[in-house]
């Protein structure tokens, strides 16, 4: 958990961590509560009723889905499976897991330089060989919340051998409004050699329950299945997540999400009305490149009790939060530019 200062009475502002300014659903909640009356139990390492969930909303069958502790836990999971191969591209400037997590497995990261904000996908192609266990494209990119559109990931596609995986990341997905953005599940129709990553963390609200879902090839099923024994989510994830799809629910979340769109765009205006650099973002969060200036805008706002994360001598990457802590950010930013940050 993060720190910030109290200011007065005022709690901290956290909008260090992508997560949703919305509380839980009333219906999930109650799950939740009640499920703590079965916590002797193990929960059903098969995931039967969210991967049959998952199967009814998404229409693939079952054998397509492997469902893990949180998207990076499964993001882990499934390059393991993917190998032996050593080397997995990805693009840098991106998830700040991707590095530990291809570690981790024992693999070896090539990095690909950002085009500005976003993924350089025709070096990212130029990148894979023969040593390539797959690669991970992150769409909306986490920090910088640009999008790759469908056009050029076609491209990318056609230029990569037809063998290796490629693993579209879409944690942010829901929070999208560009129609140019394809749907990773078109892209996995549409190729043997894609891979869609997703979570309950972000639209849905879940993050400290820990569970998200992968949309696999089949013939990546059995390698994920030998790998896999100890990546299953506990019972009130797997409960609390299959309730997240339930029509009953579907409105609400995307009220929700498109509230938050109208937020971003809000919060981006109001950033750049006072003289800031902010990326266009498709994601929960914006990016401001202030290169040299995050490390100290990042303590400032902290000693203001505001959290973002700062990325040194890149930039800020700020979560989109409630309109009251995103009027105190631009409060903070106005008061830290006046006195010359
Ligand atoms: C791009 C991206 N992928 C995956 C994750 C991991 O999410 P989780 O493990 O909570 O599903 C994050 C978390 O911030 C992220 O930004």
């Amino acid at each position: 958990m993060s720190t910030a200062t109290t200011v007065g009475t005022q709690p901290p502002a956290d909008l260090s961590m992508n997560e949703t300014p919305y509380p839980p659903l009333p219906s999930i909640r109650r799950i939740v509560e009640n499920g703590a009356g079965a916590l002797q139990r193990y929960p059903d390492r098969t995931s039967s009723a969210l991967v049959g969930a998952l199967s009814a909303r998404l229409g693939v069958g079952p054998e397509a889905i492997l469902v893990g502790p949180g998207s990076a836990g499964l993001c882990q999971h499934l390059v393991q499976a993917l190998g032996p191969k050593p080397e997995v591209v990805h693009p840098a400037l991106s998830f700040e897991g991707y590095p530990l997590i291809i570690r981790n497995v024992g693999a070896r990261g090539v990095p690909v330089p950002m085009d500005g904000y976003r993924h350089d996908l025709p070096a990212m192609a130029a990148a894979v060989t023969d040593q390539t266990r797959c690669v991970l494209l992150c769409n909306p990119n986490n920090p910088t919340g640009a999008v790759l559109h469908r056009d050029e990931i076609e491209d990318f596609l056609a230029r990569v051998p037809a063998d290796v995986p490629v693993i579209i990341d879409e944690a942010y997905r829901e929070f999208v409004t560009d129609p140019q953005v394809p749907d990773g599940m078109d892209l996995y129709r549409a190729h043997g050699n894609v891979c869609v990553l997703r979570t309950f963390s972000k639209a849905y609200g879940l993050a400290a329950l820990r569970v998200g879902y992968a949309v696999v090839p089949p013939r990546v099923t059995p390698l994920a299945a030998m790998t896999g024994a100890v990546f299953f989510p506990n019972s009130l994830a797997q409960a609390a997540a299959v309730a997240s799809l339930d029509e009953a629910v579907t409105p609400e979340l995307t009220r929700r999400c498109a509230e938050l769109a109208v937020s971003r765009s809000r919060l981006i205006d109001d950033l750049r009305g006072l003289g800031l650099t902010v990326a266009p973002s498709e994601a929960n969060f914006v990016w401001l490149p202030l290169g040299e200036r995050a490390t100290p805008f990042a303590d400032r706002a902290r000693e203001a009790g505001i959290l973002v994360m700062a990325i040194p001598g890149a930039g800020v990457r700020i979560t989109v939060g409630t309109g009251e802590a995103n009027a105190r950010l631009c409060a903070f930013v106005r008061t830290a530019l006046a006195a010359g940050l």
